[in-house]
């Protein structure tokens, strides 16, 4: 290196050796050492890709512009942990490490607290468009064992790939709760999930359309499942054959979660109703993995 490059070298280093002792006596120790390594990480990167000026600008307006878009109903920061892999990242990271459990994906952002609860059996569609879909399954822990009474979340986007918070209105629709009965089995009916694009008409969708990538999510069924002793479950039940399963916006899919849907014409439904016209079901079971006393919520 000439001397006037190690003397630029130098001085960026020392710019970071700065900001590092300016955070080292940061009181928690957790965030102490994360504040250390984001740091760290963020200056190399600064360095490696040897950060432009304008570049700069451009960062901080795409970040205004994301943080003026997100309210209650739009977060297009999660959508950036989205689209960034942060999101499934993070799930794996936090996964438990329990052979034969259910594998977890994102939750996204379409999750509701407190949905309407169904009857097992009922249908949570609600008047969503779509072709009918029985879904059923058996709540199961590692050992085997069923999980009667497990606290089911379900939630899908209509045959036009929207979910009910993307229309205007309060209509509850394609979301439910519903209560696994004593041997864990569930079952009900909603709408035939379809492939749809996550939210594309902001930053997120600006980025994935630079990079040459595509907004498109695979068809798939949200579930949140919870049980005393259990972790919380937050999966997807993805439908075989789309063709965007190798190419999910948001990387959220498990070969593990990716179930036939069987297609049919009339006859007779697995909870012996008639269905006119054409229907599907897909049936998966959902296994929980013990809770050994992890951190509350997870
Ligand atoms: C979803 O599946 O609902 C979703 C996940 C991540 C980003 C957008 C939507
Ligand atoms: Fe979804």
């Amino acid at each position: 290196m000439s001397g006037a490059h190690e003397n630029a070298a130098e001085r960026e280093r020392a710019i970071t050796e700065e900001v590092l002792a300016a955070f080292s006596a940061t009181p928690d120790p957790r965030l102490r050492a994360i504040m250390r390594s984001l740091i760290g990480h963020l200056h190399a990167f600064a360095r490696e890709v040897r950060l432009t000026d304008r570049e700069w600008q451009t960062a901080i307006a795409f970040l205004t512009r994301a943080g003026h878009l997100t309210d209650e109903r739009r977060q297009e920061f999660i959508l950036l942990s989205d689209v960034l892999g942060l999101s499934m990242l993070t799930v794996a990271l936090n996964a438990p490490d329990t052979p034969g459990a259910t594998e977890a994906t994102v939750l996204g952002p379409f999750f509701v607290d407190d949905a309407p609860e169904i009857p097992l059996g009922g249908d949570l569609a609600q008047g969503a468009p779509g072709t009918p879909c029985h879904v059923s399954g058996r709540i199961r822990s590692t050992d085997g064992s069923p999980v009667g009474g497990a606290l089911l979340d379900v939630w899908g986007a209509d045959e036009d790939g929207l979910y009910d918070v993307q229309y205007p209105g309060e209509h509850c629709a394609g979301r439910g709760r519903l209560r696994a009965d004593p041997d864990g089995g569930f079952r009900f009916w909603t709408v035939l999930p379809t492939p749809y694009p996550i939210p594309h008409d902001g930053p997120a969708g600006d980025l994935l359309t630079a990079c040459g990538r595509g907004p498109m999510r695979p068809a798939h069924l949200h579930f949140k499942v919870t049980a005393p002793g259990h972790r919380t479950l937050i999966t997807h039940l993805f439908v075989a054959g789309d063709p965007h399963l190798d190419r999910d916006a948001v990387f959220g899919v498990r070969d593990s979660l990716v179930v036939e849907a069987e297609h049919h014409e009339g006859g007779t439904a697995p909870d012996g109703s008639q269905p006119r016209g054409a229907w599907a079901s897909m049936t998966h079971d959902l296994v929980l993995a013990p809770d050994h006393g992890s951190a509350p919520g997870r």
